[in-house]
Formats: C-alpha cells, structure tokens, sequence
C-alpha cells in the first residue's frame, strides 16, 4: 500500500467542527486517489474517485460558503472566487486525465490537488474561521 499523501494533523483544524470533519474527509478522498493511481487502478475506478472529489468538494464549498453567509463574512466574494476557482482548475485536469491515453499515474493530478485543497484550508478558511468565531464570541456577550 502507498503511503498517504497527506498525513492530517492538528494544525489543519479551523475550529468550525463541521467543516473541520469535511476537510479530513477531503483530504481522506485525495490520499485514496493517490492509492489508486499508485496501485494503477483501472481508469474507470480513478474516474469514479475523481467524481466522488468534484463532489465532496462542491458540497463543501456550498456549506461553507452558507456558513459565511449567515455570518456576513466580509470576505465572501473573494473566498467564493477562490473556491470557484480550484473547482474549474480541478475540471481542466479531470478533462486532461480522462483524454490522456498514456499511464494515468504520470499526471500528478493528486498532488497538485492535495497542495490547492491544503493550502487554501490554511490560508482562506483558517482567516475566514476566525472572523467567523469573533462574530459569534461578541454575540455571546452582548444578547440583542
Ligand atoms: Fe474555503
Ligand atoms: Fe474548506
């Protein structure tokens, strides 16, 4: 068996529980990506795992996006740009995958992958989790 990816650890956690748990589930899906095409996996396995992410990440990105929302998170647009973005980014390299012929484990699709979804879970959402608990904290303590 390959060895993960990525191995999770405390410092991804955002402190939004829910979101925390879909962000490990995430990365659980790229490292089994990352098995598959170790393995060399049929193309249609890969195919389905490349669909299973597409999905889990534009659901994620739906929640959380609710999230900041009901938060009047002030940077919203910018972040939803940013998810926008990996989403398209993500097609281009399935589209790529899927209309290559030669060994699909030369395309380092998963890596590439794991180092968007990372780095924008400690950039954009650790920022916007902050705001976010700040928001929630002030309301505590002064009730309307
Ligand atoms: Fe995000
Ligand atoms: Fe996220």
């Amino acid at each position: 068996m390959a060895d993960p990816l990525f191995k999770w650890d405390e410092s991804f956690l955002i402190g939004i529980e829910e979101l925390d748990h879909e962000h490990k589930l995430l990365i659980n899906d790229i490292n089994r990506l990352h098995e598959e095409l170790a393995r060399h996996e049929e193309k249609s396995e890969i195919e389905m795992c490349l669909g299973e992410i597409y999905k889990r990440m534009e659901a994620h990105f739906a929640l959380e996006e609710r999230v900041m929302l009901v938060h009047e998170y002030q940077h919203f647009d910018e972040h939803k740009h940013e998810h926008n973005d990996l989403l398209d980014g993500f097609t281009e390299y399935m589209v790529r995958y899927l209309n290559d012929t030669g060994d699909p484990s030369s395309i380092p699709i998963e890596e590439t992958l794991e180092r968007w979804v990372v780095n924008h879970i400690l950039t954009h959402d650790k920022k916007m989790s902050l705001m976010v608990k700040e928001k929630d904290s002030f309301k505590k303590k002064r009730p309307e």
